[in-house]
């Protein structure tokens, strides 16, 4: 029997649940000539999303994760091959006529896919624009193109200056749809709502939210119902560990549904899962606890705690914030109606382990 429940990858057709209505305006802002930035805390769903929307549009669309891209010439020699991969040589041939550079394009018999490089030497920002050039010449209105940035906090490690040259030539584009997603939310407000940003106000902007309760709720428990008695009881304790978390609550759902089937097990199921899952992490949160500061620390042990964050914020020093913050960035607290420690089973580790 498959499990029916998916976590860690990008969830397509019976695996993707909701989204009704942040589909409908991604495809309202494809449909005309405007860009989307889409942003939220890691693993809430971004790319499911973008994934079954651009499906569903059936329109060509590039798809680059800017977090496995080292350097600008990288870049531009990824998106080129991605543009190999969508469209026929026989037309790029001919629209790749302005290139001032020619690039090495060879056929890669692992792949059974074109890989792409360029001469060292080469300008590394002649070599973006030629290749932005191309998306808007193979791009038709018909057909319209749209380029997926994923990741796109990491603009600013692959080259100094390339939010603004990238700004620039998108600005000048036209029939194309830029989707633009990341994950670090305070990194993605800046690039696109600090005036001062190239990206300031690029596109429609959208913050991706939980699943509703009800739709997971009916989600889990038609997949949980037939081997379990409680399954009312079962689900509820679900979502009221992981809050709806996309990941977290798949994750979950999994494992209580194999202790269900291949266990029959049937007490306190929920309970069981949450040890396994934390049991399997041991040596990560150990890690991870000890790397913390004391401020560090001490605002987890809040947080786990359930400590109002106003009490926090009246009493906060400069080092507090900073602390909060820096946590903030790197994901493990996020900001939901107030600061929470991000993952449900790390939480219940430091409750075991530490308070
Ligand atoms: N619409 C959905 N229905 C059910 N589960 C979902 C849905 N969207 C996301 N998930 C769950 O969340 C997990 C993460 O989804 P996804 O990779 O799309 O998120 P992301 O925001 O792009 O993550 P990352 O920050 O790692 O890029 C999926 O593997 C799945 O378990
Ligand atoms: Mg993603």
């Amino acid at each position: 029997m498959k499990n029916p429940f998916k976590f860690g990858t990008i969830v397509e057709d019976e695996f993707f649940t909701d989204r009704v209505e942040e589909l409908k305006l991604v495809r309202r802002v494809l449909d005309g000539e405007n860009h989307l930035i889409l942003i939220s805390p890691r693993r809430f769903g971004k790319s499911s999303l973008i994934m079954k929307a651009v499906h569903e549009i059936g329109r060509p669309y590039l798809w680059l994760n800017m977090q496995r891209i080292i350097d600008v010439p990288d870049f531009a020699a990824k998106l080129l091959k991605e543009t190999l991969r969508i469209y026929p040589w026989e037309k790029l041939k001919h629209l790749m006529s302005h290139f001032r550079m020619v690039p090495l394009v060879s056929m890669n018999p692992l792949t059974n896919g074109m890989d792409v490089s360029f001469q060292p030497a080469m300008s590394s920002d002649v070599l973006l624009e030629d290749v932005m050039r191309l998306l808007e010449r193979v791009s038709t209105e018909r057909r319209k193109l749209i380029v997926v940035f994923d990741e796109f906090q990491e603009v600013h490690s692959i080259g100094k200056g390339l939010d603004k040259q990238l700004r620039a030539l998108m600005q000048e584009q036209k029939n194309l749809n830029y989707i633009i997603m990341g994950s670090q939310e305070s990194m993605m407000t800046e690039i696109f709502e600090r005036k001062k940003s190239p990206f300031y106000h690029f596109g429609r902007l959208m913050h991706l939210q939980r699943i509703p309760h009800d739709d997971f709720y009916k989600y889990i428990k038609e997949r949980m119902a037939p081997h379990s008695a409680d399954v009312d009881v079962v689900v509820s304790e679900i979502l009221s560990v992981t809050q709806c978390h996309p990941y977290y609550t798949q994750q979950l759902a999994s494992q209580v549904w194999e202790l269900l089937t291949y266990e029959q097990q049937t007490d306190n199921v929920v309970e069981t899962a949450i040890n396994q899952l934390t049991r399997e992490h041991d040596l990560d949160f150990e890690r991870l606890w000890v790397s913390f500061n004391q401020t560090d620390k001490r605002i987890l042990l809040e947080l786990v705690e359930g400590k109002n964050p106003m009490q926090m914020r009246q009493r906060a020093s400069s080092t507090q914030y900073s602390a909060l913050k820096r946590m903030m960035q790197m994901g493990y607290v996020i900001r939901n109606e107030q600061y929470e420690v991000e993952d449900p089973f790390f939480k219940y580790w430091i409750r075991k382990n530490v308070l």
